[in-house]
């Protein structure tokens, strides 16, 4: 008898990280904000045939084997083979199409996005809702291979629905007086989170002590940011963004088109700006002085050579 095809949706969104990235690598706290107008979507469907899989990042079936596959397409390959695996089901008869807008390697999780829709949409083709910890590790599972040593941050960070501090592993829900008028811009240069995390691993290893002040520099700042967010204080909160700026890029992890952004929000009246995720590529987040000016902002950043500009709206459904 044949089957009615069976269908299953699963999505996620982006991203961006206020403060702590990289610090976060150490087990310090960090602040990370959902992104809502990036997401990404996948629908698994049953067919008769194989594996197939198509994503924003390629077009055709599942990775080629003779290694030309963007590295997008082999983690989408993973989550799929994974979930599979978490399911006790074999690798033959599911077909999944990943569509969305989030840019990859971009510092705004990507990767974990199109993980967290991919194992939701093919747990649900049997029904399956899987728990926030089921479809953490199963994101985690393919954070590994995007970039080794994964805090974690980006799997919690693209299934919240609202503000989240990482602390310890576990992700809280983060009290605000009001939204900051965030807004993040992409210098539309790709940026390999794993090789900026080995490069400060490697720097740690040459100066343990100088590396670990920077990194305790940045908790300061964060427990700061969380103060500031509870009281509404974005003066502050601004003048930590440009001083965690500055820090990361002594860590090395800056690029000069990241600094050229940050330059030119504050020269647009940002009252702070850095950049976001793993940098040396990728994406500034930038602090407007009210939400009324979050466009001349934004419009700043266009001029200034942002391929993207998108303003952070603070809360985000996933399903
Ligand atoms: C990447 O979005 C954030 C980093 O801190 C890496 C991580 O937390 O695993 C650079």
């Amino acid at each position: 008898m044949h089957e009615p095809e069976r269908r299953a949706e699963g999505s996620a969104h982006a991203k961006t990280i206020l403060l702590g990235e990289h610090a976060v690598v150490y087990g310090r706290p960090a602040i990370a904000f959902p992104l809502a107008s990036l997401t990404i979507t996948a629908l698994a469907r049953t067919t008769t045939r194989g594996l197939s899989l198509e994503t924003p990042y390629h077009r055709g079936s599942v990775a080629r084997d003779d290694g030309t596959s963007p590295r997008e397409v082999l983690l989408a390959e993973a989550a799929l083979r994974h979930t599979l695996d978490f399911l006790g089901k074999p690798h033959h008869g599911v077909d999944v199409t990943v569509t969305g807008s989030i840019p990859a390697a971009r510092g705004l999780g990507s990767s974990a996005a199109v993980a967290s829709a991919i194992s939701a949409a093919v747990a649900g083709l049997d029904g399956v809702r899987l728990s926030n910890a089921e479809r953490f590790e199963l994101v985690q599972f393919v954070e590994r291979i995007a970039h080794g040593t994964p805090s974690g941050l980006d799997a919690h960070a693209t299934m919240a629905s609202g503000p989240i501090l990482f602390e310890r592993g576990e992700a809280h829900p983060l009290a605000m007086a009001t939204l900051p008028p965030l807004v993040v811009a992409d210098t539309g240069i790709r940026g390999h989170t794993g090789a900026a995390v080995a490069m400060v691993r490697a720097r740690r290893e040459r100066d343990a002590r100088g590396v670990d002040a920077s990194l305790d520099d940045i908790a300061v700042l964060v427990a700061g940011a969380q103060a500031d967010l509870a009281s509404g204080d974005l003066a502050a909160l601004g003048e930590r963004m440009y001083v965690c700026h500055g820090i990361l890029s002594e860590l090395g992890v800056s690029s000069p088109e990241l600094n050229a952004l940050v330059s030119a929000a504050r020269q647009a009246g940002a009252l702070g700006a850095k950049l976001t995720g793993g940098g040396q590529g990728g994406c500034v987040i930038a602090l407007a002085p009210t939400a009324a000016a979050v466009p001349q902002l934004a419009a700043a950043l266009t001029a200034a050579g942002a391929h993207g500009v998108w303003s952070v709206t603070g809360s985000e459904e996933t399903t």
